[in-house]
């Protein structure tokens, strides 16, 4: 019978010198007492070998983290302040060279060890968990969708900034532009393209119904309206990229549109286009403004009279000195790298150029 219960005896044997190993970790070795030291001020203590993603979140510090800690996203950066180690390899994707020397990373990689300093931005400080439920959902294309949540607290936010949802049955939170009038502050609203594959979209398109409670963190981002600027406006948005831009107008509205601005939006075909009967009306109201639509691809049958051709090619041609301008491009990496290209080459200086890519 020796032989049954040897391996028997091995495994448990296995296990207490596991659990132990885990112990001595937590409450010896790697476990002890840290201090994260953020934005000068605050200081936070943890316990135990956390990444820095984690203590600051477990201590109402919320950095974006879109993909839940799994370095896919890049959302979740800081910047530790004296001695850094190199990044990570799984860091070096979302890190530029400059952002590497001046020791930004990623804090869902990085794990705390020792006594840190870090920036977050301001945002972090202010961000906090809210509990919403779902009041209206409106099919605005074939695949994109506009969500309206109702908060039992105030939610402030910027034009311009973002709110994560996390969605019920899968761990992971996404984010989206908030799309809504910012002094509306019980009802924030996103508009959520379809992606194909995207777990997160799927359930927001196939499977959220009015009245699903969920939970919403944000305000996030660094992107948002510059209110005490008086230089005319540039804005341009491609897909489900109008969401931040309507938030901005909304704004620039209530303030009587006092600077000049012009919105230009690309879609494919006129199945892609939404708000374009409100956003021409808007600028037949204010005349600072200017809506100039235009389709990539139109097709026969769209009997499409405005402009034709990519988004980049469009500005070119409505645009002529932009030197005293600034702008707000929300879209795809590609189509917002090709955009910034096409405003430096019109005199608009890159500290005025403000993005959002997702
Ligand atoms: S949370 Fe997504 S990369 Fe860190």
């Amino acid at each position: 019978m020796d032989y049954i219960w040897t391996p028997v005896v091995l495994i448990a044997l296995l296990i207490v010198v596991t659990l132990l190993v885990i112990l001595i970790d937590k409450f010896l070795g790697g476990g002890g007492e840290r201090k994260i030291t953020v934005n000068k001020n605050n200081v936070v203590t943890i316990t135990g070998d956390d990444t820095a993603l984690n203590a600051l979140t477990n201590n109402k510090i919320f950095l974006p983290s879109s993909c839940g800690g799994k370095a896919t996203c890049g959302t979740c950066k800081f910047r530790l302040i004296g001695d850094v180690e190199p990044p990570k390899s799984t860091e070096l994707p979302f890190l530029s060279k400059e952002e590497i020397a001046d020791g930004v990373r990623l804090s869902c990689q990085t794990k705390v060890t020792s006594d840190i300093e870090c920036e977050v931005p301001a945002s972090a400080l202010n961000s906090k968990v809210y509990d919403a439920k779902v009041v209206e959902i409106e099919d605005l294309t074939h695949d994109i969708k506009r969500v309206r949540f109702e908060m039992k607290e105030d939610f402030n936010f910027k034009p311009g900034q973002y709110l994560q949802i996390q969605v019920p049955g899968i761990e992971t939170v996404r984010a989206y532009s908030i799309a809504s009038d910012s002094k509306d502050l019980k009802h924030p609203e996103v508009i959520i393209r379809l992606v194909p594959g995207g777990v997160a979209t799927k359930f927001i398109h196939k499977a959220m119904i009015v009245g699903d409670k969920i939970k919403i963190t944000g305000p996030f981002g660094e992107f948002f309206l510059q209110e005490k600027s008086n230089r005319p406006m540039i804005m341009i948005a491609g897909g489900s990229g109008m969401a931040p831009i309507r938030s901005i107008i909304f704004k620039m509205m209530d303030l009587g549109f006092p600077r000049k601005g012009t919105y230009f939006f690309g879609a494919r075909t006129k199945k892609d286009l939404y708000y374009t009967e409100y956003f021409l009306d808007v600028a037949k109201k204010y005349p600072n403004f200017k809506f100039i639509p235009a389709l990539s691809a139109p097709l026969p049958e769209d009997n499409w009279e405005l402009e034709v051709g990519l988004i980049t090619d469009v500005v070119r041609k409505f645009t002529d000195d932009l030197s005293g301008h600034e702008a707000y491009l929300c879209g795809s990496p590609g189509m917002i790298d090709a955009c910034i290209k096409v405003l430096k080459e019109k005199g608009m200086p890159e500290e005025y150029i403000y993005f959002d890519k997702f």
